[in-house]
């Protein structure tokens, strides 16, 4: 026994245990190189049998050979093992049962949006598109809104540094229709508004209208009246009510507030209804004759009726959800429910 035999046992016992935990073929080629390779500890050991007594040749020369051999068959085993590994890794296993993918849905605000625009489409109203960045022109000038109408206020209003603002309401694609084409109109328009509320149940900092225009002569307030009660009972079944109040709104006149009788209790009083027995749902009124003006319409000869309802709120009605804010949350597990 010398020392270059006990450092050959020392090193075939530890490249064995390091090839026995190598976890791939990077790490058995880096025994490989300590061990074996050109700059590796068996060749710098074999450089050193000058050393050794001339009795003791014979024994550490067989030392170095077994301790070579033990080393190279333990880098054999570990590659054989990582190579039976990553076969094993890429082999399709076709008893498991298959990975269940979970389909999207359209949100419960866009199918609204949808299902208001096909109830209007088969009373013959086309669905049109504004954009929701507009200028004061649209959203209120054309509309007949007073200088000092508090709705232009910043406060009320997402302005941009240029002047423009996020439309506050959907009313400003009617003027965008009329100015393009000439009467008859029937048209609705879905969309996203924004205001600048603070969110509650109810409120929100952007929500949805789709606003409703109706041109052509002889237009009354009859028509508007079973346009809206159509409306009701397509959304909601036929027995529900619809009920006027008068109102204000600049681009109007007359102008209605438009109430459906409560769906949740059928006009008893309930919480939803605020025990009034009523739901509010939109604005509505006869086109104000300033309004024709400002894109050209002969008051004289034509007339017509607009609308806004909103989006959200008859979601919620729909699908008795209580808090408005659940809408925009994503939370996937209530989304998942419609
Ligand atoms: N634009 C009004 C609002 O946002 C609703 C409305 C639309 C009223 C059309 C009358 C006619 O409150």
């Amino acid at each position: 026994m010398n020392d270059i035999i006990a450092e050959i046992d020392r090193a075939a016992a530890a490249a064995e245990s390091r090839a026995a935990s190598a976890a791939s073929g990077a790490d058995v080629e880096a025994i490989r190189i300590d061990y074996l390779g050109r700059n590796g500890l068996f060749p710098a050991l074999s450089r050193r049998m000058g050393e050794i007594p001339a009795e003791q040749r014979k024994a550490t020369g067989a030392a170095f050979n077994g301790g070579r051999m033990k080393i190279q068959a333990a880098i054999d085993a570990a590659l054989e093992r990582l190579s039976a590994g990553s076969a094993e890794k890429d082999a399709i296993d076709l008893t498991l049962p298959g990975r269940r993918s979970a389909a999207g849905r359209i949100h419960p605000i866009s199918r609204m949006a949808d299902e208001c625009a096909e109830v209007f489409r088969r009373m013959g109203f086309v669905a049109v598109d504004g954009p929701e960045i507009e200028d004061i022109y649209h959203n209120f000038d054309a509309l007949n809104t007073p200088m000092d109408h508090p709705s232009r206020d910043p406060q009320d209003t997402f302005y941009f540094p240029d002047g423009r603002i996020l439309r506050s309401q959907t009313s400003p694609v009617q003027i965008r229709v009329m100015e393009t084409h000439t009467p008859p109109v029937r048209i609705v328009a879905p969309g996203r508004v924004f205001r600048r509320d603070t969110p509650d149940a109810t409120h929100g900092m952007n929500f949805h209208q789709i606003e409703g225009l109706y041109v052509d002569k002889n237009v009354s307030m009859a028509d508007l009246k079973s346009v809206l009660q159509r409306f009701a009972c397509e959304m909601f079944g036929p027995d529900v009510k619809i009920r006027l109040r008068p109102h204000f709104f600049p681009f109007t006149e007359p102008s209605v507030e438009y109430d459906f009788s409560c769906v949740v209790c059928g006009g008893k009083g309930c919480n939803v209804c605020k025990n009034s027995g009523w739901i509010e749902i939109a604005g509505a009124g006869m086109v104000d004759p300033a309004v024709f003006k400002a894109v050209g319409y002969d008051p004289e000869v034509w007339s017509g009726f607009a609308f806004g309802l909103g989006i959200e709120r008859l979601a919620m009605l729909k699908h008795r959800i209580p808090d408005l804010r659940l809408l925009y949350e994503n939370d996937i597990r209530f989304l998942k429910q419609f």
